[in-house]
């Protein structure tokens, strides 16, 4: 009975969607930290929160209404670029900081690059998510560089550093598809 449960529970596929988060997976951050490395934390996430809203904006709206393979693609890294967008924002809260107020600028350029090289066409969409992915792992690896992060945090930015250069776990990311 129990094995049948089990197996109704795990019959489908639940690693697209993150599963529910226990409170355990969540922790303050930050104590005993000296206020100039609190600082430079601080405004790296920002960077980071604010960078991926304009990335997840961006695929928002290269997305159409047409079922076919490359809009699925783009719905994609638009899912990827949300889970990213969410990390930052709890990161920030878990270091008692809160998201930049003028980050709807990010989201206006976010749309305004989307909603242009949509109109543009697909060779448009697929070299804004080149840009857009090529500035991200700019910024990934300097900050990664230049601020002393918890060792969590840091291993997050490693992870997502390496899906944004195209090594996840199937090999294979939006930009890489043309
Ligand atoms: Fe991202």
């Amino acid at each position: 009975m129990s094995n049948q449960n089990t197996q109704e529970q795990t019959s489908y596929d639940i690693s697209i969607i993150r599963p529910q988060m226990n409170s355990d997976d969540f922790k303050m951050r930050g104590q005993g930290m000296e206020s100039v490395r609190l600082e430079a934390i601080r405004k790296g996430l920002l960077t980071l929160h604010t960078l991926e809203l304009m990335a997840t904006t961006i695929y928002r709206f290269q997305i159409t209404r047409e079922s076919c393979e490359f809009n699925r693609q783009l719905i994609a890294a638009m899912c990827n670029e949300m889970t990213h967008y969410q990390d930052f924002q709890v990161k920030l809260y878990e270091y008692g900081f809160k998201p930049s107020i003028i980050r709807l600028a990010y989201w206006f350029v976010g749309f305004a690059f989307g909603f242009t090289s949509r109109l543009m066409g697909r060779k448009a969409i697929l070299k804004t998510g080149i840009w857009v992915e090529t500035k991200a792992v700019h910024h990934y690896t300097e900050l990664l560089e230049t601020i002393d992060w918890d060792e969590e945090t840091r291993k997050s930015l490693k992870r997502t550093r390496l899906m944004k250069m195209g090594i996840s776990t199937d090999g294979n990311s939006f930009s890489n598809r043309k």
